[in-house]
């Protein structure tokens, strides 16, 4: 069996040979910073979207890593034998460098060469054109010359292949980037008979099918175009390529299995489940499923927590909230244990480190806890409903899903428990409910993704560098235990997290305000140094708990020089040019938020 690690350094290391001569890059954390717009990173291609757009980038044309992400679209699909929401995802680049021919001969020699899969099993697809784009007629050449035959190159329209962070050109939001794309699936055979054991039996399969038969495991895109407006694209000034591929099912193909769930990325994780719940996967296609859930939102939740999240009611810490629910009721299915094992993972791009051990179990104990109470409350309710005799409608349960946060399938089962089944009638009325739930979800999560790239804009960069000003302030105040432990930035204020046992004092939050603002008016320089991560270290420069570097770091300094500088803080920028153009701020307000931390707010002061 493949190891993910050894594949990931394949790949890395395939990429960075001569005559490829990639250079590798630290991933992005799985929270953007100063990026109010996108919940999550969920493509290697997102913190590189100004390079892809022009911008040099320091480590050069050629980058190559592998980037945690997370994708929510495929939330209610996880439980199946291929989707996830957190998964790593292979990525190379050329920032205008090579294109089509050196891509898609490369990424055929890693699969084939590298990895050994036979090549009568890799299927590709290309983009048929439209009124806008012409029919990729140049990658479909390339592929036959590599040797796949024709009728193994398939065409596809832009719903399937053109890649933009917001969809096919007609769906893309103004000012996104994205281009047609090649897609390569490996074929576990059709005499495993997936069309049909598939409700789509029957129907003609192809690569793109939903049977099972096929899985994709790599996709070139050529970014080129950028919409400026409705129905307009334009050419950008270079030609990219972003190339991305999931790990765990990379792996599924080397393994020659159809279950991303049984190779190495889950074998431990999976390997406890069964322990403790005393079943073994891949006998029962319902425990499975239970597994598959608990297994995949216990590697999301533990990386969304490492990354400074919280459950909530909003936003990142609703996502949270809901994984760990969701795979608490699973857990209940399989035992009357409540239980959701800590993954140990490449989380924001780091294997978390004993500390933050500590820290995510806690955070997940607590929210089991509440969880607990939420079902004591509902099951109270359920059982009055039964003792009663009364009938349930579709309404009632809704209602204990929607504002008790008491899951249907929780109550469905427990009703199935004492013999009472919802009316058909009350069925269909619970399934309307929750279809608009659902839909109402998904819109607020397409919304967000709407915007989808690095906010730019001046606010948000000057109240980033006064969040750096913030930091420096709140160490000499408060002390050097403060750490960021977590951040978020919008245009109109800068939220930030750090661990101390109470509130500031009123006296404290005046002295970190005065003190952000004299350094405002002192107009100081805001500069910054790349250099050897050791010495950075060994500067005293202050660094993010949650972010893995490479090699070589980029340091921001604020102040005349860098020995007597006012802040250093290791960061990608952007920043003002100098403190004066920040304009004064103030404290506007401060949280407990549970587990030791305090949570302050920094807003411009209008
Ligand atoms: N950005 C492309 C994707 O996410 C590679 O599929």
């Amino acid at each position: 069996m493949t190891t993910a690690k050894q594949l990931r350094k394949k790949y890395i290391n395939f990429f960075k040979l001569d005559p490829r001569n990639h250079v590798e890059i630290a991933p992005a954390p799985l929270v953007l910073e100063n990026d109010p717009t996108t919940l999550f990173t969920s493509a290697g291609m997102q913190p590189l979207v100004p390079y892809l757009m022009g911008r040099p980038h320091p480590k050069g044309k050629r980058l190559v890593d592998s980037q945690p992400s997370i994708r929510l679209g495929d939330i209610e699909e996880v439980g199946d034998n291929r989707h996830t929401t957190f998964f790593e995802m292979l990525g190379n680049w050329s920032l205008g460098d090579y294109f089509k021919e050196e891509q898609l001969s490369w990424i055929f020699e890693f699969f084939t060469k590298e990895l050994g899969l036979p090549k009568q099993r890799l299927w590709v697809t290309v983009f048929e054109g439209d009124s806008q784009v012409p029919r990729d007629q140049e990658s479909f050449e390339i592929w036959k010359k590599i040797g796949i035959p024709e009728s193994r190159i398939i065409f596809y329209p832009a719903s399937k292949n053109w890649w933009s962070m917001t969809g096919s050109p007609s769906e893309m939001q103004v000012g996104h980037i994205g281009g047609p794309d090649s897609e390569v699936f490996f074929d576990f055979g059709e005499d495993m008979g997936f069309h049909e054991k598939s409700n789509l039996s029957g129907m003609k399969c192809h690569p793109n099918c939903d049977c099972g038969r096929f899985l994709e495991i790599g996709n070139s895109v050529f970014i080129q175009y950028i919409k400026i407006s409705e129905g307009q694209l334009k050419e950008l000034p270079q030609k990219n390529v972003d190339f991305g591929g999931g790990l765990e099912r990379i792996l599924a193909s080397v393994d020659n299995t159809p279950d991303v769930f049984s190779t190495d990325s889950f074998k431990e994780i999976i390997g406890e489940l069964e322990e403790r719940f005393r079943v073994k996967y891949g006998k029962d296609e319902s425990i499975d499923r239970s597994l598959r859930i608990i297994a995949d939102h216990a590697r999301a939740s533990t990386a969304l927590i490492s990354c400074g999240i919280t459950p909530s009611n909003k936003a990142h810490g609703y996502v949270l909230r809901r994984l760990i629910r969701r795979s608490i009721v699973h857990a209940k299915r399989l035992s009357d244990q409540i239980f959701m094992p800590f993954v140990d993972l490449w989380s924001c791009g780091v294997p978390i480190s004993r500390v933050d051990r500590e820290y995510v179990k806690k955070v997940l104990d607590e929210e089991i806890e509440k969880f607990e109470r939420v079902l004591e409350t509902g099951m109270k309710k359920i059982s009055t409903i039964i003792k009663n005799k009364e009938r349930i409608s579709g309404k009632v349960a809704f209602d204990l899903y929607q504002s008790e946060g008491f899951p249907i399938e929780l109550t469905l089962e427990i009703l199935r428990d004492h013999g009472v089944e919802l009316s058909q009638k009350d069925k269909a009325l619970f399934q309307e409910e929750f279809e608009k739930h659902k839909e109402r979800s998904r819109t607020t999560s397409a919304g967000i993704f709407k915007g989808g790239l690095a906010d730019d804009s001046s606010q948000t960069i000057r109240l980033h560098t006064a969040t750096h000003l913030l930091l420096a302030s709140l160490r000499k105040v408060v002390g050097d235990h403060v750490v960021q432990k977590g951040q978020n930035i919008t245009r109109e204020r800068s939220r930030f997290d750090f661990p101390n046992p109470e509130k500031l004092t009123d006296e404290q939050l005046r002295k970190v305000e005065e003190m952000v603002n004299k350094a405002i008016e002192e107009d100081l320089p805001v500069e910054y140094q790349v250099m050897p991560i050791n010495d950075a270290l060994s500067s005293g420069a202050i660094h993010a708990f949650d972010e893995r570097y490479g090699d070589t770091v980029k340091v921001y300094f604020i102040g005349r020089s860098w020995k007597d500088a006012f802040s250093r803080e290791f960061c990608g920028g952007p920043h003002v040019k100098s403190t004066g153009e920040i304009g004064r701020v103030r404290i506007k307000k401060q949280e407990k938020i549970g587990l030791g931390l305090v949570r302050i707010y920094l807003a411009f002061d209008k």
